[in-house]
């Protein structure tokens, strides 16, 4: 894979004068970036500090030879989201990408002493300021047709005693990003949140000395900045993800939801005993947006693992066996016509073993097309027509029904069943059919 290069692309950066603001600058520079560094130099609650500015952050990139200017406006109001904004166009004539790293924290207390302006404080400068400098960006980025966000959330979302406006200014970062990042895939826009980790003065304030000990020997801010700069890159590959990041580690976060229950009656006294019920986290799968979810709570709607069994389909048309593994689950139980090499029920390790062969067993790839697709809950019935032509002169032409389930977006079972029958069996039908 070729070098991140971030040549001739503008990246505003705000809140660049915090522990891992000046990281990122520092990486985003080391790649090419021409850079906006926005920061008021304050302490983590929001008092005035002069310990450290955008101006020393930017006069060190123009040291190593970079190209970078300072703004001091503040992003917790939309006058100084817009001076920044304008301060990237005047200076630079464009603006590719922003990172938002700027805020304040409240002082940690019970939930009902939170004062209002600690609170305004820290929903203004995280969550405000997102507003405040991506909506003028946001023009920018439309009319160009291209664009890179960075928000900055935390791990705190997932539940922190005490951490309340923090928390909650982080959580409405991720709901931004997540509505941005719809909004900004047909625009070219592409939208992704960070979790980071690192020892910095924020870090400085954790009660637990090991867990500081710990953050300041392995959770340096320049392993977190990395993943800044992929995340602003032309080609990133992702949209509308949260990725956290913290001593070299990188994890992805999703939201995963569990298999609607539909109890019935449906009263008051079946929710509460369901909700007593284990999460059975095995079956959850990843909701990448409001949609995923909406469609699993649609009885009548063909699930998402559909588009699992189509990718199947069309790597197996195309005769890209290696693709097609890769969508079947480790423990997956494939059944291969009777007149297929090495067909029968096979391991998905039999399966790739079989694959390396097809190459030379075919004359041409499986042609494979499909008609009408069943769908259930996580159940997949799709009638299909399969032709090739086999080195030996005989050739393969069927049709059937297969029978798929989809766990964890992963194929994990697929059978043909003679008719249609049986299909109505699988599936307790009467039962949605559609055209696929
Ligand atoms: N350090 C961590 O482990 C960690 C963990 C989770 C999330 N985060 C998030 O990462 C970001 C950076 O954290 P950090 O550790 O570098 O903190 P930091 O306090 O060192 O940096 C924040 C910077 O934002 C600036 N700032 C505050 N309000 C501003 C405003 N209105 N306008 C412009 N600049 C403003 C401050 O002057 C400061 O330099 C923050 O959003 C923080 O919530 C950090």
């Amino acid at each position: 894979m070729s070098g991140v290069r971030l040549d001739g692309r503008v990246v505003l950066v705000t809140g660049a004068a915090g522990g891992l603001g000046r990281a990122y600058a520092a990486a985003l520079a080391g790649h090419g970036a021409t850079l906006v560094l926005n920061d008021i130099g304050v302490d983590p609650l929001g008092r005035p500090e002069q310990r450290s500015s955008a101006e020393d952050v930017a006069a060190s990139v123009r040291s190593h030879g970079g190209r970078a200017v300072a703004d001091a406006s503040s992003v917790a109001g939309a006058q100084g989201g817009r001076a920044v904004v304008e301060r990237a166009l005047k200076e630079f004539g464009r603006l590719d990408a922003v990172v938002h790293s700027a805020g304040v924290g409240a002082p940690d207390g019970e939930f009902d002493e939170l004062e209002d302006d600690a609170l305004a404080a820290v929903l203004d400068s995280h969550l405000g300021g997102a507003f405040h400098v991506l909506r003028p960006a946001w023009a920018v980025m439309r009319e160009q047709g291209y664009g890179r966000i960075v928000t900055v959330s935390s791990g705190v979302v997932l539940g922190a005693p005490f951490a309340h406006s923090y928390a909650a200014a982080k959580a409405g970062i991720i709901g931004l990003t997540r509505a941005l990042a719809a909004s900004g895939e047909p625009l070219g826009i592409k939208v992704n949140c960070l979790m980071p980790l690192a020892w910095t003065r924020l870090a400085a304030a954790n009660p637990d000395p090991r867990t500081r000990d710990w953050m300041r020997e392995h959770m340096p801010a320049e392993k977190v900045a990395p993943a800044v700069v992929a995340l602003v890159s032309d080609d990133v590959p992702c949209n509308g993800e949260l990725i956290s990041v913290g001593g070299g580690r990188l994890g992805r976060v999703a939201f995963a939801v569990a298999p609607a229950a539909r109890p019935e009656p449906f009263t008051a006294e079946a929710v509460r005993e369901h909700l007593a019920l284990p999460l059975e986290a095995e079956r959850m799968q990843v909701a990448r947006s409001v949609e995923d979810d909406v469609r699993r709570l649609r009885a009548d709607e063909p699930p998402i693992p559909r588009s699992v069994v189509f990718a199947w389909f069309a790597a197996m048309e195309s005769g890209d066996g290696a693709a097609a593994a890769a969508l079947l689950a480790e423990d997956c139980e494939i059944w291969l016509p009777g007149d297929l090499p090495g067909s029968g029920t096979l391991s998905k390790a039999a399966f790739l073993e079989l694959v390396g062969q097809l190459g030379e067993q075919f004359s041409e790839p499986i042609r494979l097309s499909f008609g009408a697709v069943t769908a259930q809950e996580d159940r997949v019935a799709v009638e299909a027509a399969g032709e090739s032509g086999l080195r030996n002169g005989r050739s393969y032409r069927n049709r059937y029904h297969m029978l798929f389930r989809v766990r964890d977006g992963r194929i994990v079972l697929y059978k043909e069943y003679s008719d249609t029958l049986h299909i109505k069996q699988a599936f307790g039908l009467p039962d949605t059919v559609v055209t696929g």
